[in-house]
This record gives structure tokens, C-alpha cells and sequence, in this order.
């Protein structure tokens, strides 16, 4: 299964009910939602009261990808603020272990990231433990920069690692750079979950959805 996931940091966050239900009337059962804190990144975005305030609009699986050191320190607050997915960077987290069952413990899926100077490499031992592996395609931190593109390499590098493990439903999400030009090869290359924050908020949402 493939799925559109807009990412709200390019919403005007004025109107983001709004913005959140346009796009999945358009048709985006999955809503990607980007947590920074400046210090893990050199940006601050939104956190756990923004989530909750928005879970009313919407029933689509909300992805919460949390660019924050440390970040079994917030899982409660994500996890009640109505998170469907919880992804944690492997470079961010003191026992990458211990965080992925602690987002296991809550019955929701779980989600491991790599930036992209990290080697896919580092996952192998997670593989088993989460539902899904997340490639930047950037660097974290900021909408609207150009897609990496040795990423579709990684992506079929983690594809590879998860069949030899047997693992044919694990997700892999890219997240960076991704518009209409470049979406059908990361597909190919083995992505499932595709998030698009400018090209869906400033640009045309269906055209992503309908590739
Ligand atoms: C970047 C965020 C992305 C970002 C993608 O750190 O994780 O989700 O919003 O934006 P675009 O699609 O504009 O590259
Ligand atoms: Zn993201």
C-alpha cells in the first residue's frame, strides 16, 4: 500500500484546520507532522498541543516524526495527543531500543529515522522492532530544500536489508525533496510512504495523490 503523506511545516499555520482537512478531502489518508526543537535541528516547529488541537478535524493516520533529542522524554504527550505513528531519529535517542518499545508499549506503530549522513547499515538490528523506516532525503530541519539524491540508494539498501529479514510489509517513508518529478523513483526504489510538504501546500495535492 502507498501513501501521500502531506507534511504541515508548508501549511499556513494561521488556518491549519483547514489546510489539514483540504487535503485529506483530496484524498491523503496520512498526515505528516514535523516536530523540531532547536536543538536536534536548527529549527523550532510546533509540539504536542498543536497535535491534539488538529486531531479533531480529521480521522487520517497522524505521523508524528519528532526531530528532538531525547525523545522517550515526550512519547506520553505525542501518544495522547492522538499520534497513530511515532517516528524517533536513531541519532537522537540514548537506547534506540528502550524508546521503540516504549512507542510499542501504547499499541500504536512505530517508526525509525536516519538523517542522511547516517548509514542504513545502523538499522539492521532494528529492523524486527519497528513498523516502519524512515530515509531523509534532506537535512532535518526545514521545508522546501532539494532531494539527496544518493537517498535512492539507501532506500533500496533498507528495501534489501528487509527482505533478507523477511519483512515484506515493513513501510519505508521518505521525507525531503519530493514533488512529482522524483516521487515515481523513489517509489521504484522501494518507498511506501511518500511526504511531500511544499509540493502538496504549494502545489497541486491530487496530481501526487493520482501518481
Ligand atoms: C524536514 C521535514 C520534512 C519537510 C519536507 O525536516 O522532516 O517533513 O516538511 O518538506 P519538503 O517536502 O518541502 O521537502
Ligand atoms: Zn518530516
Amino acid at each position: 500500500m502507498n501513501y501521500l503523506a502531506p507534511s504541515v511545516l508548508s501549511a499556513d499555520f494561521a488556518t491549519l484546520g483547514t489546510d489539514i482537512s483540504i487535503v485529506a478531502a483530496a484524498g491523503a489518508e496520512m498526515i505528516h507532522l514535523d516536530v523540531m526543537d532547536g536543538s536536534f535541528v536548527p529549527n523550532i516547529s510546533f509540539g504536542a498541543p498543536i497535535i491534539s488541537s488538529v486531531r479533531k478535524i480529521t480521522n487520517a493516520l497522524f505521523d508524528v516524526h519528532l526531530m528532538i533529542d531525547d525523545p522517550i522524554r515526550y512519547l506520553d504527550d505525542f501518544y495522547k495527543a492522538g499520534a497513530d505513528l511515532i517516528t524517533v531519529h536513531y541519532e537522537a535517542c540514548k537506547d534506540v531500543e528502550e524508546t521503540l518499545s516504549k512507542i510499542d508499549s501504547y499499541g500504536i506503530l512505530s517508526g525509525l529515522a536516519i538523517s542522511p549522513d547516517t548509514p542504513v547499515s545502523v538499522l539492521e538490528p532494528y529492523l524486527k522492532k519497528v513498523n516502519m523506516i524512515l530515509v531523509m532525503s534532506v537535512y532535518p530541519g526545514f521545508g522546501g530544500q532539494t532531494f539527496i539524491e544518493n537517498s535512492l540508494e539507501k532506500i533500496r539498501a533498507v528495501r534489501a536489508m528487509a527482505d533478507q529479514q523477511g519483512l515484506a510489509d515493513l513501510w519505508i517513508e521518505v521525507d525531503g525533496g519530493i514533488g512529482a518529478e522524483n516521487i515515481s523513483s523513489v517509489k521504484e526504489a522501494g518507498a511506501n510512504v511518500f511526504v511531500a510538504g511544499s509540493a502538496v501546500f504549494k502545489g497541486n495535492v491530487k496530481e501526487l495523490i493520482d501518481r
